[in-house]
């Protein structure tokens, strides 16, 4: 590429690069943003469609989930990936609502090319987003609403929202009573919520009405001797990071053997390194052995013959939430372990579940550590509840540590471009147009739940407006009737955090896209994770900052 200057070209980029520069840049990036937005609208809302994605090995996942959707994709633009990353931090942040924070962030831009056509200048749009932005958030703290973490009905209604529309219809009831049992038992007295110690193990086969709770962690994996005991109370419990075997050398080597009698002491000496090995795991006292890697068949017979019960190639992940369950450390090296190294628990015990040998770990030395056991027809199935799982956990946690909820269906965004649009007016100037068309772009969540609903969504939306603009601030959209009432009676709220967190994530991805005015992708983008990512134009925009609205 190349620059006239007095009349001489002049050459600063590597011949191959590309580069697009103001309309034809922006033009680019809102167009593969609101791409990515569109691949998810389908899915918002309790009648959103799911999605069928199949790996380049014919792996196939089927949800409803944003989040998982925009991860499965491999996308490659850049602002599309930024977008991505508006739906992560989301799930990272609060872990639901990424559907509506992709959904509102390509509206926003949208509207900005609508204002980029009327030659607003995009620094005219981006301030009036990032000022509209900041007032949305004051604006929905003021229509939150104050719950306690021990109002148990309320909870589960934010665990039923959450679930809506993944899978779980027939039984959300049951599993949200499990949601909310499982999240009182591991919260903290001062109401912090750590979801970490909660661990959901799938399982397909039974219905999910045999789903349940249990009081401690649960390892998918069985003891693995059968004379082994199946039961052992007061459990000392060594978690080892290494492999209980004859270690292989590891240069090629050659031995030379010529007689019986050396074979012989071969396997003998192999043997006795490996006796040495449990002779050691023995001393320290443990009698469970969690290992994350392999036990071979002598160490199994040793082990077996000291009594001590052992499961191999435990999960990392399992292996994690052993150590908080039961008090325990990972250990990696046989030859140092001392007695405040092992975990402690009541119980540990092999039990079936749906035909399967699992290993129950219970009564731990950290009360807070409870499994839910995900039943359900196909393994298919299972994933998606987990999914669903996942953020109605997230989401009752949430609101047991902040207090606030809001009404859900569409009622807060009517609320807040409503307010917003009252706001705009007292800005005026150019500013107003932004924020006018930042207001308008909320109403795409309203307008989206009853397009997938096969309702009218002009009808329902003015239906919406009018009652908001008599004060109903509850009121969004019953997809059910297919007329508007007030959420907070239908049982359909969400954590403040949700939406606050959405429109600011949203937000601060739709500015950051309008201020790129030039794209520079050199002509052989590296391979690898970062795949397209042209390194010297937006290598390091990619990651969307967490939180509040940066300065730009
Ligand atoms: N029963 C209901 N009636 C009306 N609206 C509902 C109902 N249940 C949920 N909603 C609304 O549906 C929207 C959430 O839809 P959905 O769960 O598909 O997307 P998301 O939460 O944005 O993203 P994801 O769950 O994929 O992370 C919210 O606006 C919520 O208020
Ligand atoms: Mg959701």
């Amino acid at each position: 590429m190349s620059q006239q200057l007095g009349g001489q070209q002049i050459l600063i980029l590597k011949e191959g690069s590309s580069r697009t520069r103001g309309r034809d840049a922006q033009g680019m990036n809102i167009n593969a943003a609101k791409a990515v937005a569109n691949a998810v609208r389908t899915t918002l809302g309790p009648k959103g469609m799911d999605k069928m994605l199949v790996d380049t090995i014919g792996d196939v996942v089927i949800t409803n989930d944003g989040v998982t959707i925009l991860k499965e994709m491999d996308i490659e633009h850049p602002a599309a990936k930024m977008m991505v990353e508006v739906a992560k931090t989301q799930d990272d942040e609060v872990g639901d609502g990424t559907t509506t924070a992709v959904v509102i962030a390509g509206e926003l831009l949208k509207k900005a090319e609508d204002l980029l056509e009327q030659d607003v200048h995009p620094t005219i749009i981006a301030a009036g987003y990032r000022q509209a932005a900041e007032k949305a958030q004051e604006l929905l703290k003021e229509i939150a609403i104050d719950v306690k973490a021990t109002d148990k009905a309320m909870l589960k209604k934010i665990a039923e929202t959450a679930m809506t529309g993944k899978g779980a219809e027939a039984t959300k009831d049951e599993l949200c009573e499990l949601v909310v049992k499982a999240v009182t038992m591991v919260a903290d007295e001062d109401g912090t919520v750590d979801i970490d110690n909660i661990k959901v193990e799938k399982k397909s086969g039974g219905s999910v009405d045999d789903s349940e709770i249990v009081e401690g962690v649960l390892v998918d994996k069985e003891r693995v001797h059968p004379s082994m005991p199946k039961k052992v109370t007061n459990a000392k419990i060594l978690l080892l990071n290494a492999a209980v075997e004859f270690k292989k050398t590891e240069v090629d080597a050659e031995i030379n053997i010529t007689s019986p009698d050396q074979l012989q002491a071969f396997l003998d000496e192999e043997e006795r390194m490996v006796k040495n090995i449990v002779d050691k795991i023995i001393a320290s006292g443990a009698n469970v052995l969690f290992c994350q890697k392999g036990i071979d068949d002598i160490a199994q017979h040793y082990l077996a013959k000291a009594g001590i019960f052992a499961a191999r190639r435990v999960k990392k992940s399992d292996m994690e939430k052993l150590a908080r369950a039961t008090g325990g450390s990972l250990v990696s090296s046989i030859d140092s372990i001392t007695k405040d190294e092992l975990g402690k628990a009541g119980l540990v015990e092999e039990r079936k579940v749906s035909g399967e040998e699992m290993t129950f770990v219970e009564k731990c030395k950290n009360p807070k550590a409870v499994s839910i056991i995900v039943r359900g027809g196909t393994e298919h199935v299972v994933d998606e509840l987990e999914r669903a799982i996942h953020d109605a956990l997230r989401v009752v946690g949430v609101v047991f540590e902040d207090h606030k909820v809001v009404a859900g269906g569409g009622a807060p965004e009517t609320e807040l471009s409503l307010r917003l649009r009252e706001y705009g007016a007292t800005v005026g100037g150019r500013a107003q147009l932004a924020i006018e068309a930042f207001a308008a772009a909320l109403e795409i969540i309203p307008r989206t739940l009853a397009e997938n609903a096969g309702l009218d969504p002009i009808d329902m939306l003015v239906e919406i407006r009018a009652a908001h603009e008599k004060g109903k601030k509850t009121f969004g959209l019953d997809v059910y009737a297919g007329k508007a009432a007030d959420m907070l009676k239908a049982g359909v709220v969400e954590p403040l955090r949700v939406k606050t967190q959405a429109l600011s994530s949203a937000a601060e991805a739709a500015v950051m896209i309008l201020r790129i005015d030039d794209v520079i992708a050199s002509s052989k983008a590296p391979a690898g994770p970062e795949g397209g990512m042209p390194p010297g134009g937006m290598g390091g925009m990619g990651g969307m900052p967490p939180g509040g609205m940066g300065d730009y």
